[in-house]
């Protein structure tokens, strides 16, 4: 018998850009020409059915234009498509269109856009390099920037996936001109959720100026833009893989995720994370870290940007309360939650615990009344 040692010890520098501005189209053509991924010139376009024509096909025929190799792979719009089937289609579409590990995988849309083609990246060839273009408030508050990458399961969401770092991020600000109001709504309240834990004034900004930015206005949008990457990156880099202070950005996502898929993706993921913002603004001031105005005002700036602020009649409420279980901050089967203290801050329970347990009986009582 033999043992061998394999020393495999890793220092990865995964730094990169995110470009914040308006149609960015030809941005991202000149960054890949310039070596952005160095001598690659064979791309696959992952994209939906929404966004191919929107914005996908002029990507495509100006990195043909450049000389490069294009082909898309599209997938119906909505969190549905979010699967291992889906995954597993677009991979099997590349290989009969011979991509092997030569090739940069470009995402253009949404979360869900980003969400699966970060994923498809990560394990395509053992790994080929991906860009994100992301083209939804919600991609650019959170999904596309932070390096999760994951699809969901009939039982979960965004359980089975992977921490893989684009190569680049355009959040082009030019696409939400053509977002439905539901979507813009969608995703503020990824937004509203940064400023509850990390920022009072931010949170009064977006008060001031909730009008300006549901009518698309420019600089409204680039402020919220430039805020939602400033304080989602000052977690990340401290913790990237989540062991500690990343769980921060759970905030409204234990009951928000449940819900969005007790609902069965009636409720999109920005609605059901405003519904959580508000179960757990609630379960703050059960817990003496939150007054009556604070739950006054987290609800009513959510409410001002068109999001639900109440559990829909037709959630079973005991389903939800089960589903909370699937949650991947549950530890030795009990829930454990985090929570805001008043508006701007997140209560660190001992040195660099962000999360603590809460009782079933505390959340199903919350649940209930909402
Ligand atoms: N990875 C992460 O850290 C993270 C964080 C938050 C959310 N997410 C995920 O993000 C997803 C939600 O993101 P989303 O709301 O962007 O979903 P999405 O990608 O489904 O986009 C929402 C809808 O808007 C359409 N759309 C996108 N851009 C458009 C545009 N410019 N004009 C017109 N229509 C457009 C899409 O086709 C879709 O119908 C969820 O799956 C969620 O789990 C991931």
């Amino acid at each position: 018998m033999s043992t061998f040692g394999v020393s495999l010890k890793k220092l990865v520098d995964d730094s990169y850009d995110i470009e914040i501005g308006f149609s960015l189209e030809s941005h991202l053509v000149k960054d890949l020409k310039a070596g952005l991924v160095g001598n690659i010139k064979k791309f696959a376009i992952i994209t939906d059915s929404h966004v191919e024509k929107l914005y996908a096909e002029k990507i495509v025929s100006l990195l043909e234009y450049a000389g490069f190799t294009v082909n898309t792979f599209v997938f119906p719009a909505g969190e549905k498509s979010k699967t291992r089937e889906t995954k597993a289609f677009i991979e099997d579409e590349m290989i009969k269109k011979e991509y092997r590990r030569d090739c940069c995988i470009i995402a253009v849309g949404g979360g869900v856009v980003t969400d699966l083609a970060g994923f498809i990246a990560g394990t395509y060839g053992r790994g080929v390099p991906f860009i994100n273009y992301a083209t939804s408030l919600l991609a650019a508050a959170d999904a596309s920037v932070g390096g999760k990458t994951a699809v969901d399961t009939p039982i979960a969401t965004n359980l089975i996936g992977l921490f893989n770092q684009p190569k680049k991020v355009y959040i082009d600000i030019a696409t939400w001109q053509t977002l439905p109001k539901r979507e813009l709504s969608s995703g503020m309240a990824e937004t509203i959720k940064h400023a509850c834990m990390a920022d009072k004034d931010f949170f009064h900004y977006l008060k001031e100026h909730m009008a300006d930015i549901l009518a698309a206005e420019k600089t409204a949008c680039e402020h919220i833009a430039e805020k939602n990457c400033q304080i989602k990156y000052h977690v990340v880099e401290k913790d990237e893989r989540e062991s500690g202070l990343r769980e921060i950005l759970n905030l409204g996502h234990t009951v928000g995720r449940a819900i969005e898929t007790v609902s069965d993706y009636r409720l999109l993921h920005g609605e059901a994370v405003s519904i959580g913002l508000v179960a757990e603004v609630h379960l703050a001031e059960r817990l003496g870290y939150a007054t009556d105005e604070d739950i006054r005002e987290v609800t009513s700036l959510l409410a001002s940007a068109g999001l639900p602020v109440e559990i829909p009649e037709y959630i079973d409420r005991e389903i939800l309360v089960k589903k909370l279980y699937t949650d991947k901050k549950v530890k030795d089967g009990k829930l454990r939650f985090v929570v805001q203290r008043g508006i701007g801050e997140i209560v660190e329970f001992s040195s660099g615990v962000y999360a603590t347990q809460i009782a079933e009986d505390v959340i199903r009582d919350i649940i209930e009344e909402l």
